[in-house]
């Protein structure tokens, strides 16, 4: 494991966009994992900076995305597909083809899911998976459970999870209570991961996650056995790993 600390969550969000320029730049057909969240957000500026000054081509690139709350569909402003589009997708030439989010207006959950699983296997294995962390340690939406999901799967969310999303909504009402997401073996199987995570209050939860036991109760625990991941954290978040 690689950790960069970064005095601040720009300089993370620079550092996390030269890595996908690097890797894009290296194999422009490369398979991007791609996250959602509040973190990921100032990446997502620097990349569409960097295709604006022509520094980043974008058009064989293709995009599998974590997750999606199921029952919202793509125009609604919290879903998943509008929150990619709106922050990146609308501001590069990708493909919007070549850009998957799981379909979550369709709540036949095995469809969604089994359909996820076989785009993920024709995409082939992610290049780069980028990935931030939920305050219960979740990646994608893969909450704590008596075991770890391989394949794309429906989860009922978390009440943390829920209360953490919440700010996004109108009430905590309207916070969808199940979403689909990708399982952990295509994460595992990624060529390199990318976890990111800002701020004070993901120090603990990191620190559990990257030096605790390997345990699905802490999903982001089993990040400590992929051989190429890479931890972007600003002071805050890391301030539990010493200096
Ligand atoms: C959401 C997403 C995760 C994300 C996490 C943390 O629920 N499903 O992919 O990593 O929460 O979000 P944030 O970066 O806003 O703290």
């Amino acid at each position: 494991m690689q950790m960069i600390k970064t005095d601040t969550y720009k300089e993370l969000s620079c550092l996390a966009a030269d890595e996908i320029r690097e890797l894009v730049n290296r194999k422009r057909d490369c398979v991007l994992g791609l996250a959602t969240g509040s973190t990921p957000i100032g990446m997502y500026e620097q990349l569409a900076a960097l295709y604006r000054d022509g520094c980043i081509d974008f058009s064989a690139v293709t995009s599998v995305n974590l997750d999606e709350y199921r029952g919202l569909s793509p125009a609604h402003p919290q879903s998943y597909r509008f929150f990619m589009n709106h922050h990146l997708f609308e501001h590069i030439n990708i493909d919007m083809h070549n850009t998957y989010v799981p379909l979550g207006e369709d709540t036949n959950a095995e469809r969604v899911c089994a359909d996820y699983d076989r785009l993920i296997a024709q995409c082939g294995p992610i290049d780069l998976q980028v990935l931030g962390i939920g305050h219960d340690g979740h990646i994608g939406f893969n909450e704590p459970d008596d075991h770890f999901t391989p394949g794309t799967h429906c989860v009922t969310l978390n009440p943390v999870t829920i209360r953490a999303n919440r700010r996004f909504f109108a009430s905590e009402s309207e916070v969808p209570t199940q979403a689909y997401t990708m399982g952990i073996r295509p994460i595992l199987q990624a060529g390199k991961v990318l976890l990111l995570a800002s701020g004070k209050e993901k120090a603990g939860i990191l620190k559990k996650a990257l030096t605790g036991p390997i345990t699905p109760l802490v999903p982001a625990s089993i990040l400590q056995l992929h051989p190429h991941l890479v931890v972007i954290g600003d002071a805050e978040a890391l301030s539990e790993f010493g200096r």
